[in-house]
């Protein structure tokens, strides 16, 4: 049995999934040969409630980063989380990250280790539901088209209540009762949580050094009730929907809240959920849906891109 040490750097909502889950496919890693030991759970504060197994060695003190064969990322911000995981990564060991706006925003320093095959971050955009896996493997033997997604679940959320009538600052609260939003969540509803997501997709089929400054963003504050009424009386619905498609030689990318139909597969694919269409030359249009926002369905991404690691696939590399 070989022992890995694991490091995690936040133990929030995804964090204290991902350490039960990891507790609930002990049995998978002894399957694969592996003791997966966590080493140290970095916080902020040691006395706050958490639903985590005995015994987790939660710390305020990053020195156990020394130790750790590989470290997990889901405390969020830009600056703290680049400053822990530089050394890591420099050191050629496995990060595994859920964070969306380190990636579109600080690539110039990831981009060497995402194509050195030690950074993993399925988790990043659209959650449990796969995308980045297919779209860094199977899908690149087709010339990339166009996609447009629903790629944030407060939004998501907040439109469909809106739809049932609800104000937007109720929808919002439920959200973040939920665990969907982020801290502050201007993030989601100024678009861009989504922005982050559409950079770090278009590196995967667009250009792998694309950057988060040339995506368009506009969110959904300014999206009212009577706006929905007009959408539902034209047999649509208002989504905050990303595009990104070839414009000329270079790509358009635009983050903005969008009307389509309500037999679009990005309407019928449930309320507060994810959604996407890929279209591809070769593959033709294909639709990704599912979760893609909250504690649970965020960690089995996040333990799956673990699994990949410690049996040997490399991470989630974009064109060279
Ligand atoms: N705040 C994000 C969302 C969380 O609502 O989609 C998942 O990335």
């Amino acid at each position: 049995m070989r022992t890995v040490t694991v490091g995690l750097l936040g133990c929030g909502s995804v964090g204290q999934n991902v350490l039960n889950l990891l507790e609930r496919r002990r049995a998978i890693f002894a399957d694969l040969g592996v003791q997966l030991v966590v080493c140290g759970v970095l916080v902020r504060d040691i006395g706050a409630q958490r639903d985590v197994p005995a015994g987790t060695p939660l710390t305020t003190d990053p020195s156990f980063l020394n130790e750790c064969g590989m470290v997990v990322e889901v405390m969020g911000g830009i600056d703290k989380p680049l400053s822990l995981l530089s050394p890591i990564l420099r050191s050629d060991r496995p990060v595994i990250t859920a964070n969306k706006a380190l990636l579109a925003e600080r690539w110039d320093v990831l981009r060497e280790h995402a194509l050195g095959g030690r950074l993993y971050y399925e988790s990043a955009v659209m959650a449990g539901t796969p995308i980045i896996g297919p779209m860094s493997t199977v899908l690149r033997a087709s010339r990339f088209i166009r996609l447009q997604a629903v790629l944030n679940g407060t939004c998501a959320y907040i439109l469909s209540q809106m739809e049932e009538g609800k104000p937007y600052q109720q929808a919002l609260s439920e959200a973040q009762a939920l665990g969907y939003a982020e801290d502050p969540p201007t993030l989601d509803v100024g678009g861009f949580d989504t922005a982050h997501k559409l950079a770090v997709l278009a590196r995967f089929c667009a250009d792998g050094d694309f950057k988060f400054a040339d995506v368009k963003v506009r969110g959904i504050e300014d999206v009212t009730l009577d706006d929905i009424e007009a959408a539902r009386a034209s047999g649509e619905k208002i989504k905050l929907v990303a595009t990104l498609e070839r414009d000329g030689s270079g790509w358009k990318a635009e983050v903005a809240p969008t009307r389509l139909s309500n037999d679009h597969p990005i309407c019928t694919s449930g309320a507060g959920r994810n959604a996407m269409v890929y279209e591809g030359e070769e593959c033709g249009p294909l639709v990704f849906a599912g979760g893609g926002a909250g504690g649970m369905v965020t960690a089995s991404a996040v333990v799956g891109d673990i699994m990949d690691c410690v049996l040997g696939f490399p991470g989630h590399v974009p064109l060279h």
